[in-house]
């Protein structure tokens, strides 16, 4: 039970409905190459955000946190040719991985990677964008959340990884960072009138995490 049953599950409907994609296995066998932790979304978590961003017709995708470019590539999958995802990321080192798994997919005239730390990039930004991913450090969700929500419009959707972290969201006596972090931006989410809002837990490949979701009214 537990973990190794997740995955089996993950792998099960990952065979059956995901398919072989060389291009993403290229982009995992390069962040490993490189270093990168694997803390990328899964297959199936990454196919969901591709059919989220379908679902609301995105033409314009915000992401924060980029690592090696595999939820990137998944989302600007979704867009359309004359679509546009820019992509934050803090450490250049991933961002020099991502833009070649960018560039392997074919996606370099859609996606923009901004380099740098998430704070100093998105207050020049200008919306409206259709979907927002957010899934950087913890610490700053609030802060993301807010300038996703200013940079939207009405049926936009906002995304929000890692809210759950094995249950560490509801231990009040972690102080984590990124745990305190989240607790606040759930709280800042709970009193947002602007949007419609729930979190759905998950297990799987990449153990027991979930995401926040918001509509913008
Ligand atoms: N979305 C990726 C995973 C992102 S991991 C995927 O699913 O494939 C989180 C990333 O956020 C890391 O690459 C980390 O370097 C980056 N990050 C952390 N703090 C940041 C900040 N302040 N601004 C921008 N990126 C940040
Ligand atoms: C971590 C970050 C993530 O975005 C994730 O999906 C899993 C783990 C981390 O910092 O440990
Ligand atoms: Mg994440």
């Amino acid at each position: 039970m537990g973990e190794d049953l997740w995955r089996s599950v993950d792998d099960y409907f990952t065979g059956l409905l995901l398919g072989p994609d060389p291009v993403l296995d290229a982009a995992l066998e390069a962040n490993a190459v490189a270093g990168l932790p694997a803390i990328d979304v899964s297959p199936a978590q990454g196919k969901l955000l591709h059919l989220l961003a379908r679902s609301v017709g995105a033409r314009r995708i915000l992401e924060v946190g980029t690592l090696g470019g595999y939820s990137t590539i998944w989302l600007a999958r979704a867009l359309p040719a004359d679509g546009q995802m820019i992509t934050c990321e803090r450490e250049p080192r991933h961002a020099e991985v991502a833009a070649a798994n960018i560039a392997r997919a074919g996606l370099n005239g859609v996606v923009d990677i901004r380099v740098g730390p998430a704070l100093d990039t998105l207050p020049a930004l200008e919306g409206p964008f259709d979907l927002a991913f957010i899934d950087a450090d913890k610490a700053s969700n609030a802060e993301y959340f807010a300038h996703a929500l200013r940079m939207s419009r009405p049926g936009s959707l906002i995304v929000v990884d890692n809210v759950v972290r094995g249950g560490r969201i509801v231990d009040a006596d972690n102080h984590d960072p990124d745990v305190v972090g989240t607790r606040r931006f759930a709280e800042v989410l709970g009193r947002e009138d602007r949007v419609e809002a729930t979190a759905i837990q998950t297990v799987g490949a990449k153990g027991h995490d979930g995401f926040a979701l918001a509509v913008v009214r």
